[in-house]
């Protein structure tokens, strides 16, 4: 009996290589077969068309979060990845016009680190509920209630945050970042903005949690001298604050055998009832390494989408539909008029890429 090779869809760079709108959409449709509808597809597979050509014209390169919607995902991007990923990237590419498929912070992230080229970002208006959640006043108002204690920010912050802090971080790393201090002798680390990701992480190292008190409190409550405590802010991702235990309980109840990935800005209540925690590549390679039948992911709900193109064989438990709605707002519409117009451009003073680098290099630095 002959076995008969599955047929791989086509990658990525096929779709990118195509010579015309028409082996573009051909491409698109046996790569997004059964994740995006063919006149879906139809109706994009010209502007990914367009996307491909100006960027070789131009020579700009394409970075992807893991959150953008599927058709732009799979056609597009030169690199896709996490926060943590795409900044060193950033850092590596030779292309002097970086189009960042992502929201605000990350453009901002990859400006500090290349000031000298052009950063585009799609959607003007993508921001984020935890950078708009603490301001440069709150951090100096931290600062002055625990003197002495290093900044952790995690990369969700806007470059102006970042220039008042010690660290950044991304889910990727924060757990590292956060040992580095512990192991330097530090017994307090204030870690903004994420209440969540501070208390996974915290919980992670098993070390004191508590979050910053409002106003002009007693700045010692909840933090014992000499023991090691995260103090973290009051910020939370308004897509992964929704996820609830009984989300996770309900899922295995309906299907024992599936495995569970949540991002780290998920509660610690359901952090402690999963089967991994880790940022969006950590979930990827979750899911790339282990192969059970059946996976539920508690994160913004396309990178199960991508995921299910990229592994037809298994299955993505689609038990919401939650959108991020700043990553939303990237579409390859605006992906396409970025290219046109250059625009938006992220700007940002000499004085804040001068006083947001070092943290941001630390942040690569550490792995
Ligand atoms: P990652 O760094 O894990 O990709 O996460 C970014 C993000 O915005 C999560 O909501
Ligand atoms: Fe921000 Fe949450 Fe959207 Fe990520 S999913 S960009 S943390 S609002």
């Amino acid at each position: 009996m002959t076995v008969q090779a599955r047929q791989m869809p086509p990658s990525r760079q096929d779709i990118q290589q195509a010579a015309t709108v028409e082996e573009t959409r051909a491409r698109m449709a046996a790569r997004l077969a059964g994740i995006v509808p063919e006149f879906e597809v139809e109706l994009k597979a010209d502007l990914a068309f367009r996307i491909n050509q100006l960027k070789r014209e131009r020579g700009a390169v394409i970075l992807g979060h893991n959150y953008m919607e599927p058709a732009l995902f799979h056609s597009v991007p030169d690199y896709v990845g996490d926060s943590l990923e795409l900044s060193r990237i950033s850092t590596q590419t030779e292309a002097k016009i970086i189009v960042f498929c992502g929201v605000q912070f990350m453009g901002e992230t990859a400006k500090v680190l290349n000031p000298e080229k052009t950063v585009l970002i799609p959607a003007e208006k993508a921001g984020c509920s935890l950078a708009e959640g603490v301001t440069v006043e709150d951090v100096k108002r931290l600062k002055a209630m625990y003197p002495g204690a290093p900044v952790v920010s995690y990369v969700n912050t806007y470059a102006s945050v970042n220039a008042e802090s010690d660290y950044c971080c991304t889910s990727g790393n924060c757990t590292a970042v956060v040992r580095h201090l512990l192991e330097k002798g530090c017994d307090r680390i204030i870690f903004i903005p994420d209440e969540y990701l501070a208390h996974n992480t915290a919980n992670e190292l098993g070390v004191a949690y508590v979050t910053a008190p409002e106003g002009d409190a007693d700045t010692n409550a909840g933090v014992a001298p000499g023991k090691p405590t995260v103090i973290g802010w009051r910020a939370r991702c308004e897509v992964h604050e929704l996820y609830k235990v009984e989300d996770v309980e309900n899922v295995r109840k309906q299907y024992p055998d599936v495995v569970i990935l949540a991002h780290p800005e998920c509660s610690p209540e359901v952090i402690a009832k999963v089967d991994y925690a880790g940022s969006t590549k950590g979930m990827i390679d979750y899911v790339k390494n282990i192969s059970a039948p059946r996976y539920l992911l508690l994160t913004e709900c396309s990178m199960a989408d991508n995921l299910a193109a990229e592994f037809p064989e298994r299955e993505m438990v689609r038990a919401c539909s939650l959108r991020c709605k700043h990553m939303n707002l990237i579409t390859l519409q605006d992906t396409l008029n970025a290219m046109e117009k250059m625009q938006y451009k992220v700007e940002l003073s000499q004085d804040i890429i001068e006083r947001a680098k070092l943290p941001i290099d630390r942040m690569l630095a550490i792995r």
